[in-house]
């Protein structure tokens, strides 16, 4: 199909496990928000992505408002990206079925993603679902759809994108040229530490604040952090630049803060619970005009939102399945 806009074309996704974090913010969704002026965006909820590691559904339907309230929320713009989900295009599965045909087995099997997957999810190799094993080809799938240039991912995605380029070309060869190769785009702001200082910010590390968290909950949050272990009475002399909440301070405070809390801080002029107090009103700051937002986008007006996203993305996948049906000779 042609391109309306003339603009290069991207889509990216997420999966609905649970609330959208600071992490997700920085890492991902400020840069999806930036890239809407430059691309033509599709934005997707990956739920059936999600069932590859959580088959309890209960919570989904909840859990693909939340996510589609805080993208609108922190800036995607319905009149410039369209956004949808996943399991509403049904030509999603026909594509991921086609091209399941095309993927030799070990190319799965040795992806690292794979592989880190099953490492932390302790299971067995009887417990792997032919699902796990298939994830980057849905995931080339979604992707190949809307004939995406670029797709916006953090650095653990990119051997999922290797794999669309290589599956791509596997199908120009194979049935003539119908796919561009994607190129990932990595986001500015590389992965934010969680509230332990130990590992990324993530929902399963119990180490991250929300974007709908209360200032009660997010003060309680920002005390328990880590800070610099050497620091251990008031007088002893800090080292922001070994210091979480320092970096916490430079990333949600106001410009200035930097400067002034890293002087305070070596010459002992300020304590590591006032510090955190500072801090924690920053992250309030931060978070007020997104969870102002959030207040606008009711369930309904996200339901409407999808429609709409849904009937948009529905006329390209369309097209693409028209196109690749012609292209393999299958009706
Ligand atoms: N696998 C991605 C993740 O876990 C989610 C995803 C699904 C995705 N389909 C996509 C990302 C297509 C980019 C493009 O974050
Ligand atoms: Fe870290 Fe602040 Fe304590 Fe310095 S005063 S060590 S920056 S928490």
């Amino acid at each position: 199909m042609k391109q309306e806009t003339g603009k290069k074309r991207i889509l990216s996704g997420m999966r609905p496990t649970g609330r959208l974090h600071l992490g997700h913010l920085l890492g991902a969704l400020e840069n999806w928000v930036k890239l809407q002026d430059e691309y033509e965006c599709y934005y997707m909820v990956a739920n059936w992505h999600a069932l590859t590691d959580h088959l309890d559904t209960k919570d989904y339907q909840d859990n693909i408002y939340y996510i589609v309230r805080d993208w609108l929320a922190a800036g995607i713009d319905p009149a410039k990206s369209t956004v949808f989900v996943q399991s509403e295009l049904r030509e999603h599965s026909e594509l991921y079925l086609l091209l399941s045909m095309l993927v030799p087995v070990p190319w799965l099997e040795r992806c690292t993603t794979f592989k880190e997957k099953v490492r932390d999810m302790h299971i067995g190799k009887a417990d792997i679902s032919y699902g796990l094993l298939g994830y980057p080809v849905l995931q080339a799938a979604d992707i190949m759809m809307y004939k995406a240039n670029a797709v916006p991912v953090g650095e653990d995605q990119l051997p999922h994108l290797e794999l669309t380029r290589e599956i791509a070309r596997r199908f120009n060869y194979f049935y003539g040229e119908v796919f561009p190769e994607p190129q990932g785009l990595l986001a500015p702001t590389s992965k934010l530490l969680g509230l332990d200082g130990q590992k990324k910010m993530g929902k399963s590390y119990d180490n991250y604040i929300s974007l709908d968290e209360t200032p009660q909950e997010t003060a309680k949050k920002v005390q328990g952090m880590f800070t610099d272990p050497a620091r251990i009475k008031l007088s002893d002399p800090g080292h922001p630049h070994l210091c979480n909440v320092f970096t916490y301070c430079t990333l949600f405070g106001p410009k200035d803060a930097p400067a002034a809390l890293r002087g305070d801080c070596a010459a002992s002029r300020i304590g590591c619970t006032d510090c955190k107090k500072r801090l924690a009103g920053y992250v309030e700051k931060f978070l007020a005009p997104i969870q102002e937002k959030q207040k606008h986008w009711t369930r309904d007006k996200v339901r409407d939102i999808l429609n709409e996203g849904a009937v948009k993305a529905g006329k390209m996948a369309r097209a693409t399945m028209d196109e690749v049906r012609q292209a393999m000779k299958i009706a």
